[in-house]
Order: C-alpha cells, then sequence, then structure tokens
C-alpha cells in the first residue's frame, strides 16, 4: 500500500535548486552509483549536496561536473566521499530513557517468547562504530548471564561506512566516548588500557559486524529485535519506506522495530506493516501484512542508473 499522502512523519527537505545545479547532482549521484555502487539517490537531497558540497571544497572543485572528472583521476577520492558523507555521530546508551524501555519491557518480553535453547537475533542496522550495538549486548548480557547470552543471542551490527565497521570491530574508545555508560557496566564490560576502554573479549563471541547498506543489500532475516536509530531521517520518503519494507521483510512475525526519537513509519506503513508498542519511544512491532507487487519492486527493485 503506497501512500500518496503528503503528511509525511519524517519530512523531506524541500531544496529548490536552480533546474541546472539540481540535474547536474543527479548525474553525479548516478554516476557514483554506477561507477562504485553506493546509492546515494534515495538521501536526502539538503543534508546530501551539504556534505557533497563540503568534500568538493576540500579537494578545491566548485561543479560536479569537475568533481566527477576529479574521481576518475583520483581513485581514493570515492572512498574519502564515502566515509565522509554518512553522518556517524552516535553515543553509548544513546537517549538513555529508550534503553531503559527496552532493557525493562523489551528484552524480557522476547525472552519470555522464547524457550532457553532458541536463537534471538538482534540487528543494529546503521550501528556506526558499535556504540549501540555493545549497548545491545550488555542489556542482553544483564537480562540473561554471560554463558545464555553466548548459547542464545547472535547480534548483527551493520553499516554502509567501512571505516566505522572497522572501528565497531575493534571496540576501542576514548574516555569521552564513555560518558554514557552507567559506571557498573564501565567496570563489568570493558577494560581500560592506557587511556582507551576496550568491550571485554569474552563478551563478543555473539557479535558479528558487517558493511552493508540498508538500501541495497539483503536484510538480515529471521530478527526478533532490530534496531535502526538516527538512520532513516537521513533517507527521503522513498528511500525510507524501502528500509522498512525491508525491515519488515528481515523480522519475524511480532519482531521489534526500534527507531530513533525523531522517526516513525510514514503513514501507508504505520499501522499496516507496524504497529506500535510504545511510541513515545518509537518502538514498533511486525504486523503480519502481505505485500502489494508495487511494494515489493518499491523494496526490493534494483532501479539502474539512467544512462549519462
Ligand atoms: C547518525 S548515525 C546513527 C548511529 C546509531 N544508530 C545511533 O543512533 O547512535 C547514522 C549511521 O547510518 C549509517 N548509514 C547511512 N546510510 C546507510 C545505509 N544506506 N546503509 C547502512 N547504514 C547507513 C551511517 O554510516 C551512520 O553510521
Amino acid at each position: 500500500m503506497i501512500s500518496n499522502n503528503t503528511a509525511l512523519d519524517i519530512t523531506e527537505n524541500s531544496n529548490v535548486l536552480p533546474f541546472e545545479e539540481g540535474e547536474a547532482f543527479e548525474a553525479f549521484l548516478n554516476y557514483f552509483w554506477e561507477k562504485y555502487g553506493f546509492n546515494f539517490t534515495y538521501y536526502k537531497r539538503a543534508s546530501l549536496m551539504r556534505r557533497v558540497g563540503q568534500r568538493m571544497k576540500l579537494v578545491a572543485i566548485s561543479s560536479y561536473k569537475d568533481y566527477i572528472e576529479y574521481l576518475k583521476g583520483h581513485p581514493e577520492e570515492s572512498t574519502a566521499l564515502l566515509e565522509f558523507v554518512p553522518v556517524n555521530h552516535t553515543c553509548f546508551f544513546r537517549d538513555a530513557e529508550t534503553w531503559d524501555y527496552i532493557a525493562t519491557d523489551v528484552i524480557p518480553q522476547i525472552i519470555a517468547n522464547k524457550k532457553s535453547d532458541e536463537l534471538i537475533k538482534v540487528w543494529s542496522a546503521g550501528c556506526a562504530s558499535g556504540e549501540e550495538t555493545y549497548t545491545l549486548a550488555i542489556l542482553l548480557i544483564e537480562a540473561l548471564g554471560v554463558e545464555q547470552f553466548n548459547r542464545q543471542v547472535r547480534i548483527y551490527g551493520t553499516d554502509i561506512d567501512a571505516e566505522a565497521i572497522y572501528l565497531a570491530r575493534q571496540g576501542r574508545y576514548s574516555q569521552n566516548q564513555m560518558v554514557g555508560v552507567p559506571p557498573a557496566f564501565l567496570e563489568r564490560y570493558f577494560e581500560k588500557i592506557n587511556q582507551s576502554y576496550i568491550f571485554c573479549k569474552e563478551f563478543r563471541h555473539p557479535i558479528v559486524f558487517a558493511q552493508s547498506s540498508l538500501l541495497d543489500n539483503a536484510p538480515v532475516s529471521k530478527v526478533d529485535l532490530l534496531v535502526c536509530r538516527n538512520t532513516l531521517i537521513y533517507f527521503n520518503i522513498r528511500g525510507q519506506n524501502r528500509v522498512l519494507y525491508r525491515f519488515h521483510f528481515g523480522l519475524k512475525d511480532n519482531g521489534i522495530l526500534v527507531l530513533g526519537n525523531k522517526e516513525r513509519p510514514n503513514s501507508g506503513i504505520d499501522n499496516v506493516f507496524f504497529s506500535g508498542v510504545s511510541k513515545k519511544h518509537r518502538i514498533y512491532n511486525k504486523l503480519s501484512t502481505t505485500y502489494s507487487p508495487q511494494e515489493l519492486i518499491e523494496a526490493f527493485q534494483q532501479r539502474k542508473p539512467r544512462n549519462l
């Protein structure tokens, strides 16, 4: 059910540009997609243009056409741009009230619905440098104990940004990055080496990090708890819907979806594919809804970039 409703919840930035500039930017995005396989066409234009513009400034280029030429001659620039465009800001226990709710209501409910030998699959989607993923691990260990956590849980942390995934795998954080971590958890789950805090190896066995795009790569399947916070907000409405259909596909029936505080499913998806568990904390569960052919196309079709 694709909605034509314009009263959308995560508003798209209306970015009024001179026609030529808009055209040139779309040509640039399509070039980037075709050449490097990264599809930014589903991102909100205003913030995307700002980030690409900042990168262009750094290499002293002022037109998208020249930037394409620069990319052709400087292969390392594509990696630099890919690392620069996504906003990676994150922290442990970001929005503490939401994590309290997850700890006291969501995780106990998931555990109660499982037999002790049944797998609990968790997906931290858009995990940046891993703080959110390790936050989930800590709360699951607190609920299950370490042994049962190792036996029963698998946590997948994914992000489009290879550098962020590298950092997530390192699990090494500065003192400043530990701000949201309650002291008892700091003591129990991190080893302090020099000025760094390292998430203890003994708790890492069920955690896997992988570079993956929510828009283009296959979703993790049979997920019980999917946390994707502060990521949808960077996508335009079509991008958000595409990812939400994919999340619906990846979740188990009644599986739980946690979004960021400023995010919610758009009308047409809310109450059709997901229903609110706690709208205050942007927590939803999957409804068993079947897709229309149009929705399947929106979710999974890989559109070919138009010819340049
Ligand atoms: C602002 S951070 C949010 C991190 C964390 N979820 C949180 O709430 O603190 C947004 C993350 O989404 C990632 N991201 C952006 N586009 C993505 C895509 N297409 N697929 C996967 N991750 C993406 C970015 O690389 C970035 O790490």
